[in-house]
């Protein structure tokens, strides 16, 4: 199977490109026994505090966010430490690229193809990961959120890659490693890839991805 007529590769950054995990990796020893607990919820909690903010209209940047889930986390499995939160915190700033992020992205400028991030991070945020993975010589487009004041899957926040590229819906190939926001991507009218890396079923919400992916790399062959 083929996507057709993409001019664009859009890609979700937060557990797509880059491993939100890898904070909480590098801080093991400190954050103790249940630290890969701890990295999940702290996961669960951003993208759940996401969705409640925009519910609300509360929206603030994801870097509160981000720092609100955090203590969330930490709370919950009863560590008060201000140094180590604060460290976890930056590392958010400096997060790991996936491996196959890069040769994807190479890849596909050398395709010819537009790419992009759209993401819920802040502006400031995405610019640290994008500059500190490199990247950024990759990519003609960062959109972030900020930009519409309400956090994925708010249909407002695809529309932006419609009205910044200047692409249609169906020219785009959207990815992302998060079910909701391949399903999300999808129903808004992206043919998309979910990349498979968490071993995930969809979910029971409208939209289905056109491509299940193991890695990014494999969509070198397909667009
Ligand atoms: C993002 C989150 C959803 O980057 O991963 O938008």
């Amino acid at each position: 199977m083929q996507f057709e007529n993409i001019k664009a590769v859009v890609f979700d950054a937060y557990g797509t490109l880059f491993d939100v995990h890898s904070p909480v990796g590098k801080m093991v020893g400190r954050v103790g026994d249940n630290a890969q607990a701890v990295s999940d919820l702290w996961r669960l909690k951003h993208v759940s505090y996401s969705w409640l903010r925009s519910l609300m209209g509360e929206y603030v940047p994801f870097w509160q966010v981000t720092g609100e889930a955090l203590d969330y986390a930490l709370a919950a499995h009863g560590i008060d430490d201000k140094s180590l939160r604060d460290e976890l915190l930056n590392l958010y700033l400096t997060l790991d690229a996936y491996d196959d992020a890069t040769v994807a992205l190479a890849g596909l400028k050398d395709m010819g193809k537009a790419t992009a991030i759209l993401s819920n991070g802040s502006p400031d945020m995405l610019d640290a990961a994008v500059t500190h993975s490199g990247l950024n010589k990759h990519l003609d487009y960062v959109l972030s959120v900020a930009e519409v004041g309400v956090y994925k899957p708010d249909p407002r926040v695809y529309q932006l890659v419609l009205d910044r590229i200047g692409v249609k819906a169906e020219q785009v190939c959207f990815v992302s490693a998060n079910t909701w926001d391949a399903q999300a991507g999808a129903n808004f009218g992206f043919q998309t890839a979910r990349i498979d890396r968490f071993g995930l079923i969809d979910e029971n919400i409208p939209g289905k991805p056109k491509m299940m992916l193991k890695s990014l790399e494999e969509l070198l062959g397909v667009v």
